[in-house]
């Protein structure tokens, strides 16, 4: 059955619009690991737009289940990584200028100094996790440089709209899901998800996690978080078996 993590971002952002103290993403994830949550993930971005360095040494001291640290694999974020020690780093690209992560790392386009960071990432003992589209190619890869899971990014098929053009894209995430466990990957998905497209994602066999966010947060204006991570858990267990 596939677990979720829940991606507490979006209640830094709501936070860091006003610079209040409030509402705390810390306090976000504790109620969210007690309603269900399988781990915490939060993103510190270079430009330090929502979650805050001190959210991130704070959320190490207090999660309870694993903490996911999202980040760019630059010189500051490795030192920042290998400071805290979270359980798992997922690698994404990062761009100042993008709303949110809008596509998967471009691999190809990487050389020695980010497998560089993977191994010293790797050598202090956490998880190894890259963000990447539903390619095979993008899979091969990751295996290539060391990664020891792979994070599928599901925003293009969160964003078909036509039915045909949903099915191509479940297809790509079913078959990089597939290829990712021959090469013995772990695989985790997110990105785009919500409480009306989680279903069919969800029925993929051999994805590990779901890392949402946005969806969850959303729905906690509406019926308050503990309830929102509730309603999320209990699709993914329906769904998954
Ligand atoms: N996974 C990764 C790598 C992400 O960057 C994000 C967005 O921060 C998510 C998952 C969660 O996406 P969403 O907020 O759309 O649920």
């Amino acid at each position: 059955m596939a677990r979720l993590g829940i991606n507490i971002d979006h209640v830094a952002t709501l936070r860091q619009q006003r610079k209040t103290t409030y509402p705390d993403p810390v306090s976000a994830a504790a109620m969210a690991e007690f309603n269900g949550a399988d781990n915490i993930t939060c993103h510190l971005r270079e430009d330090r737009r929502h979650v805050q360095d001190r959210d991130v040494r704070l959320l190490r001291e207090t999660v309870q289940t694993e903490l996911n640290f999202e980040m760019a694999a630059t010189q500051e974020m490795v030192r920042f990584a290998l400071d805290i020690k979270p359980n798992v780093v997922t690698l994404v690209p990062e761009r100042r200028e993008e709303l949110t992560t809008e596509g998967g790392l471009d691999l190809s386009l990487l050389g020695d100094s980010f497998t560089r960071s993977i191994a010293l990432l790797r050598e202090a003992g956490i998880i190894v996790s890259l963000f990447i589209d539903p390619e095979p190619g993008s899979v091969k890869l990751a295996h290539r440089m060391g990664a020891q899971a792979v994070e599928i990014h599901t925003g293009k098929y969160a964003n078909t709209v036509r039915a045909d053009d949903k099915g191509r894209e479940l297809e790509r995430i079913r078959e990089a899901v597939n290829f990712s466990q021959k090469l013995r990957l772990t695989v985790h998905a997110g990105h785009g998800l919500h409480y009306h497209n989680i279903q069919e994602v969800a029925a993929i066999p051999g994805i590990e996690s779901f890392q949402i966010g946005h969806g969850v947060v959303a729905q906690a204006l509406y019926i308050g978080l503990g309830p929102a991570v509730r309603e999320m858990k209990n699709l993914i267990e329906k769904c998954s078996s």
